[in-house]
Parts: C-alpha cells; sequence; structure tokens
C-alpha cells in the first residue's frame, strides 16, 4: 500500500490504475471512499474482498456530473433533477432505479443504484482523468468507522488498497445522506452530511415509519455500524449529572479497596474539551454552537479514543437537529449493544481478567 500526495500526475496514474481495475483510495468532502471502476464487475469485487464487506451491502456510484450520474438510472424523476441543481456536487446520494448497464455487484442484486457526484477536488479531479463512474464505498473495514484522513484509512485497510491519494482531511467528516425513491416521494435511508432541513426547503421526504421500512433496503442503516473496537456508551443525560454518578461510584470502589479495579474511560465530549480525572483519555468535538464543526472531526476523535487502551468511550449527545441528527445516528449506531450500566458489569480486562461483582 502506497500513499500518494495528491497532485495532477499522481490523479492521472491513479486513473490510469482504476482503468486496469485496480482500487484507489481517494478523498472525498465528506470521508474517503475506496473506489473501483464502477462498470468493471471484477474490479467492484475486489471492493468487498477488501473491505471484508457482505456482498448484500450496495455501493455508492460517484459521478463527474449529474449527467453522468443520471445516465446510470432507469428513471429520473424531476424532484431528483431539482436535487440535483441544488446539492451537487456534495454530501447527497439519491437511490434510483437502475439501467443494466450498471452490473449487480454494486447494487447487491438491487433494483436501484446509488449515485453522488462528490464535491472534493481531487475526486472531481479523479473522475475526470479516469473519464467514467467510480464505485466506492467508505474506505474502511465493514463495521469500523470511516477514515477522514489518508492516516486512517492506512491503518483501516492496511495492505488491502493498494493506492491511497492523500488530499488531507475531509471537510464534512460525516458520509452523505442517502435518499431512497418510492415512486413518489423521497426518503431519508440515511442521515449526512446534507441536512434534512435544507433537503426539505425543496422536496417532500418521508418521515420515520417509512424509513424503518426502508432501512431493510439499505444495509447501511444496519445497527452496530460505524463502531469503534472500544464499547461506545452515551452519555444517558447531562455531563454533569453523569460526573455526579462516577463520582459516588468511585467512592464506593475506594471504600471498598478496589480502586485499582476503577474502569478506564475516555470521554468523547461534544463541548470543549473538558479535564476530569475520572477519565482516562478525553477528546472533544469543540462543536462550539456549530454542530458541523464537531462533525468533521468526529470519525477522527473515536479513532483516537479508540487507541488509548480504555475500557469505554464515554460519548456526550447532541441536539438531533441539522448536522447533529448524522452525529447522533454515528453515535447510536456505534452504541448499539452498550448502555452505561456496561461499566459496572465488567472489570478492567487487563488487570483482573475476572469478573467481580462492585
Ligand atoms: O459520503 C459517502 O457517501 C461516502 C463517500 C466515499 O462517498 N460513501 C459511503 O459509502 O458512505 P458506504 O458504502 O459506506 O455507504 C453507502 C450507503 C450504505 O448505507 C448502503 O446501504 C446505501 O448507501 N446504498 C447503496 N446503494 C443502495 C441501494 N441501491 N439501495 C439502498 N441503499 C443503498
Ligand atoms: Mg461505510
Amino acid at each position: 500500500m502506497t500513499v500518494w500526495p495528491a497532485t495532477r500526475a499522481n490523479i492521472r496514474r491513479a486513473a490510469r490504475l482504476l482503468k486496469k481495475g485496480g482500487l484507489v483510495a481517494f478523498p472525498t468532502e465528506t470521508v474517503y471512499g475506496l473506489g473501483a471502476d464502477a462498470l468493471n464487475a471484477q474490479a467492484v469485487c475486489r471492493i468487498f474482498t477488501a473491505k471484508k464487506r457482505p456482498a448484500f451491502d450496495p455501493l455508492i456510484v460517484h459521478a463527474v456530473d449529474a449527467q453522468q450520474a443520471f445516465s446510470l438510472c432507469r428513471q429520473v424523476p424531476p424532484q431528483a433533477r431539482v436535487l440535483a441543481e441544488h446539492f451537487w456536487p456534495g454530501p447527497l446520494t439519491l437511490v434510483l432505479p437502475k439501467k443494466t448497464t450498471v452490473p449487480d455487484v454494486v447494487t447487491a442484486g438491487l433494483d436501484t443504484v446509488a449515485v453522488r457526484v462528490p464535491a472534493h477536488p481531487v475526486a472531481r479531479e479523479l473522475l475526470r482523468c479516469f473519464g467514467g463512474p467510480i464505485a466506492a464505498p467508505s474506505a474502511n473495514r465493514f463495521g469500523r468507522t470511516s477514515p477522514t484522513t489518508a492516516d486512517m484509512v492506512a491503518e483501516n485497510l492496511g495492505k488491502a488498497a493498494s493506492v491511497i491519494l492523500d488530499g488531507g482531511a475531509s471537510r464534512v467528516g460525516v458520509e452523505s445522506t442517502v435518499l431512497g425513491w418510492d415512486g413518489k416521494s423521497f426518503t431519508l435511508l440515511r442521515p449526512g452530511g446534507t441536512t434534512v432541513e435544507a433537503l426539505k426547503t425543496f422536496v417532500r421526504i418521508q418521515g420515520k415509519t417509512r424509513m424503518s421500512k426502508a432501512a431493510r433496503r439499505s444495509p447501511g442503516l444496519l445497527k452496530s455500524h460505524y463502531a469503534p473496537q472500544t464499547p461506545l456508551i452515551l452519555m444517558p443525560g447531562s455531563y454533569s449529572g453523569f460526573v455526579k454518578m462516577l463520582r459516588r461510584k468511585k467512592k464506593a470502589y475506594t471504600l471498598r479497596a478496589h480502586a485499582s479495579a476503577w474502569p478506564r474511560l475516555a470521554l468523547l465530549s461534544a463541548g470543549p474539551r473538558k479535564k476530569n480525572r475520572l477519565f482516562a483519555a478525553a477528546v472533544a468535538l469543540d462543536c462550539r454552537g456549530r454542530v458541523g464543526r464537531g462533525a468533521a472531526r468526529l470519525f477522527q476523535a473515536m479513532h483516537k479514543l479508540d487507541k488509548m487502551n480504555c475500557d469505554f468511550i464515554v460519548a456526550e449527545r447532541v441536539a438531533s437537529k441539522g448536522l447533529g441528527l448524522a452525529v447522533m445516528d454515528r453515535l447510536k449506531r456505534a452504541s448499539a449493544h452498550n448502555t452505561a450500566k456496561a461499566i459496572w458489569r465488567t472489570k478492567r480486562h487487563g488487570i483482573h481478567g475476572h469478573r467481580r461483582k462492585i
């Protein structure tokens, strides 16, 4: 695996590699993608192997412009053209009926194809040099957090990606918003970098009940997606309430001479960095009233905390509006199997190696 700075010459080389059926990881404004020639089924198969991605999870096809994107679709409703006009290039993916030219492996056998026109200059230049659509999921192993830097891709995929174009950190930091089309209106399949509020000023978007039905059709909505290796827990309630509870617990540990069994907790705070000895590590999203600021740091923060050898990551909540909807979606998914109670059920694995009730 080689990391190439995203110079014009290297982008051209990467495009040639794609033409030969190779894989190239490249930056988009949302997260890094792992790309292959979308019309070459064999090349696309390599993405699934590299990511250890199950074959039932369809890929997003990236296009240089709306015309190329829609040329892969059998049917394009006028509303889709309206969205394309306002939000492309950008973090929006539309799922529409597909043409037979799109190989089945790209869409996991579904009759629809997910298309998007990315805004990142490196992605755009790569698409332009390549001269065709590029299928690319996020450049992480299946179920893990998406990478927002070239280093994160390298750590995540190792040798599986032959080349990574390094274009710096992704600006948006969460994946694109995915909209499905049921013949009459759009459904939210995945909240992401384009806010629902902005989309709703142009088209109608179906509510939640439809979304859960649609979830079955969009495996990206599986629970426990986007998970770091360290169990993540959503903070139940406010920071001050949680800290009060931790202090009580810590007292009980000390009284019973189990102080060394105190779990290593990592704090992912929504606001500015908080220092507190109850936590072994802390990273701040530092939203400062703009959740978009925090969204850009979300996956990098999870990735950093994941390496700190902690027992749990405790994440503060953000308001579920604007980009906060996408941030909360990723946090909820990352914590799918864990509640705060889990902290007190398990002891530090490394030190005690057995369970002891406190
Ligand atoms: O921002 C992004 O969208 C990034 C960058 C690289 O473009 N890509 C990305 O791809 O997040 P991926 O594969 O990690 O997520 C694609 C999502 C999944 O939730 C998948 O289930 C959904 O899109 N999807 C793709 N094709 C679909 C289809 N035909 N029907 C329903 N959902 C589909
Ligand atoms: Mg992904």
